[in-house]
């Protein structure tokens, strides 16, 4: 952790606040008393907080309402988008607005191993994210997410199943909780330019270890089966969501097969002072997670 710098007085803007991570960093930012601007789609969904102005825009791809909204802003906050094809566009049209109206710097939350190699679809949107940030010109820090904890109960079918064709592999999931505070780490102290971190949780599980941790903690019967790449094809081509993604679903699955989700970083620790919460922890203090999963199996 560093000291807090004169900028933990300046201007914020913060994305994404009407959803999971920018809200919580928007919560933790307004108890620090900070000030800070949140631009959403939705004013009516936003938080209320003190300290914060809601700013509306119709999207990052509303490249006016984005300059406006974003001058006088000493720090942006770029959560990315919904996934979709369009995504990358749309956040070049926000950096491309942070530049035009002179933001001091950027924070880009992406995900681990963003770049054209990578097996997961949506961390090359990420790398192609990246990219665009460090073309920018502007002091910038790259905050790489490993997956969310709190989205593997999601992982869990109704039958109690996770499905997927992620072998073997360990992912490092790390907590929402951790990314946020991690976040108004780098937001609000100095010394974070140039620098590129990893989020990470502090143990990588596989799936079938992920599967025995929440049966235990929900006492519902719950396992992982390994599908092939053309079973995992078959088993979500009835969902209507475009080929984009499924690909994104499935290759969630593979990335972790091969190894690429596994790294544990120590920079939550780092960052927060703290170590980041494991599955076993998370899960008490979430008693609904796996209340969607039947108890018969
Ligand atoms: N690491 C992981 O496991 C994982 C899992 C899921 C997603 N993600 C990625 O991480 C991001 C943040 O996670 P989260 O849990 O906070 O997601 P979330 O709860 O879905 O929040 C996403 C936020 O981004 C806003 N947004 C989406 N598209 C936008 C656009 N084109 N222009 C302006 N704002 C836009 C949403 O606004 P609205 O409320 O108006 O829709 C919402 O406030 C997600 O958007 C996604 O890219 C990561």
């Amino acid at each position: 952790m560093s000291d807090p710098t004169p900028e933990a007085s300046s201007t914020i803007a913060v994305t994404g606040a009407t959803g999971q991570v920018g809200g919580r960093v928007a919560r933790l930012l307004a108890a620090q008393g900070a000030t800070q601007k949140l631009i959403v789609r939705d004013a009516a969904r936003a938080p209320k907080l003190e300290g914060s102005t809601v700013i509306q825009v119709k999207g990052y791809e509303d490249r006016e309402a984005m300059v406006a909204a974003l001058t006088g802003v000493e720090v942006f906050l770029l959560i990315p988008g919904h996934e979709t094809a369009a995504r990358v566009e749309a956040h070049q049209v926000a950096i491309d607005a942070a530049v035009a109206a002179g933001v001091g710097r950027i924070v880009f939350l992406s995900f681990v191993g963003a770049g054209p190699d990578a097996t997961f679809v949506f961390a090359r949107q990420h790398g192609l994210t990246e990219d665009a940030v460090r073309a920018s010109g502007l002091p910038h820090t790259l905050v790489r997410m490993n997956f969310y904890l709190d989205v593997l109960p999601e992982f869990v079918q109704s039958t109690g199943e996770i499905l997927g064709p992620a072998g073997e592999g360990r992912v490092a999931a790390v907590a929402r909780d951790d990314v946020a505070a991690a976040l108004v780490e780098v937001l609000t102290c100095s010394g974070h330019d140039g620098k590129t971190y990893e989020l990470t949780g502090r143990e990588a599980l596989t799936f079938s270890e992920a599967a025995v941790c929440m049966a235990r903690a929900s006492g519902r019967p719950i396992s992982y089966r390994k599908e092939t790449l053309e079973q995992a094809r078959l088993s979500r081509a009835h969902y209507d969501a475009t080929d984009f993604v499924k690909e994104g679903w499935i290759t969630t699955y593979t990335a972790v097969a091969a190894g690429e989700l596994s790294e544990i970083s120590g920079d939550v620790r780092m960052l927060t002072g703290r170590d980041p919460v494991t599955l076993s922890e998370w899960l008490p203090t979430h008693p609904l997670a796996l209340a969607h999963v039947d108890t018969l199996g």
